[in-house]
């Protein structure tokens, strides 16, 4: 299902990237079962590694708002990149279920839709992590 008002987020929500090193800006957008849109864009430090792709600062800033139940994320960027691998992982663990829109913000109206199962099949869940019984 399209959903123009997320990829219109997505898009907005690239112009707020703070990527001055890479010149590369990302929007992200995530629609919630609830109705609810939380966007992010990538954040970039001087000291590179502590950069943080717009994927992720979406899922923080939701999750730390009490958003839950994630249906879909747009991510919007030059050429329509897919999730790095840090990405796929914090996607599959807390949006399981959500379809990603990957948009060109060139050809916004060409949407490329994949899941998270999709780009990280058989995710590490932390169903092996020690509990306390
Ligand atoms: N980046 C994202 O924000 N999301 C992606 O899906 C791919 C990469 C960011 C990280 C860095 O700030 C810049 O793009 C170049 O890698």
């Amino acid at each position: 299902m399209t959903d123009p008002d997320l990829i219109q987020a997505a898009l907005d929500a690239r112009a707020n990237a703070h990527a001055p090193y890479s010149k590369f800006q990302v929007g992200a957008a995530l629609r919630t079962a609830a109705g609810a849109i939380i966007t992010g864009a990538n954040v970039e430090s001087a000291s590179y590694g502590l950069s943080c792709c717009a994927e992720r600062v979406a899922l923080f800033k939701a999750i730390t708002d009490g958003h839950t139940d994630f249906t879909a994320m747009a991510i919007a960027s030059h050429g329509g990149a897919s999730p790095c691998g840090a990405c796929r992982q914090l996607l599959a663990e807390q949006a399981p279920a959500a379809t990603l829109h990957l948009i060109d913000s060139n050809q916004p109206e060409t949407t490329t839709e994949t899941t998270p199962q999709a780009l990280l099949p058989n995710a590490f869940t932390g169903d092996q992590l020690p509990t306390d019984d």
